[in-house]
């Protein structure tokens, strides 16, 4: 554990999970992770590996409940109590998502006729906070991830996949979470981006927040991770491999 840790207890515990698909029009099933377990505390960044279509995606949505598992437990020791994400009510779910649980893809869901600016504020103003406050560090957000200023008031709808993907950081970690999961999220971004994203999650690791990532270039996260979860066929490796094996590709 590269990470002095103050608070060992656990914050996700993934025991035995399984996600397998029913594909209909095939009459066959894809089976595409099983019994696969780890656990993250507080401040821990894990970083899930493996090859293309592996499951790596399936597994971030199954913890988010995009997705449905086949088997298994992910219990998340949220502030309202100990809860398995695979079995939880929707309603659960939902709460959670809007108060402990973050989620951020490769890509941005523009809306039409909404600004950067507005859907960088929504966690805020949906969490209470006067506007005026909302915008000021909406500002703040998107200036970190560099977003030029003259295009805060214009819809994304038209921006490039750097550009989208700025503001869709700054809208995924604006509020404070104890739980991130991160699909790829400098899939499409320039260099300074890419490393201020970085200095952000540093930061909110240092504040305690867990994350679990995927990321096409680890090097992106050198010095993150503390802990490596792999998907498919290196999943094999034994335990020692897999603790030498560089993060940097
Ligand atoms: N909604 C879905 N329905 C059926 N198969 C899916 C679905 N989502 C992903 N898959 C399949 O599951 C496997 C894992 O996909 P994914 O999690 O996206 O891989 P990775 O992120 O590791 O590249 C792939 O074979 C993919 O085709
Ligand atoms: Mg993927």
């Amino acid at each position: 554990m590269k990470n002095f840790n103050p608070d060992p207890q656990p914050l996700l515990e993934v025991v035995k999970l399984g996600k397998t698909f029913q594909i209909h029009h095939l009459e066959r099933q894809i089976g595409v992770f099983e019994n696969l377990s780890f656990t993250l505390t507080r401040g821990q960044f894990g970083l899930v590996r493996g090859p293309n279509g592996a499951g790596k995606s399936t597994l971030l949505r199954c913890l988010y409940r995009s997705y449905l598992v086949s088997h298994g437990s992910a219990w998340f020791h949220s502030a309202l109590g100990k809860v398995d994400l695979t079995r939880a009510a929707d309603e659960d779910i939902s709460l959670l998502r809007r108060s402990e649980i973050g989620y951020v893809s490769q890509f941005l869901k523009p809306r039409p006729r909404v600004s950067a600016l507005e859907l960088v504020m929504e966690p805020l103003t949906l969490s209470g906070l006067p506007r005026d406050e909302a915008s000021n560090r909406a500002e703040v957000a998107l200036d970190t991830f560099g977003l030029k200023r003259e295009l805060w008031r214009a819809y994304p709808s038209t921006f490039s996949g750097g550009e989208s993907q700025k503001v869709n950081l700054a809208r995924a970690l604006i509020l404070p979470r104890s739980l991130l999961l991160l699909d790829e999220p400098t899939a499409s971004l320039d260099k300074q981006a890419r490393a201020s994203l970085a200095q952000r999650l540093g930061e909110l690791k240092a504040q305690g927040v867990a994350m679990l990532g995927v990321f096409h270039h680890p090097e992106d996260v050198a010095g993150l991770p503390d802990l490596e979860v792999w998907i498919g066929s290196e999943g094999a490796l034994e335990d020692d491999e897999r603790r030498l094996a560089d993060v940097v590709e």
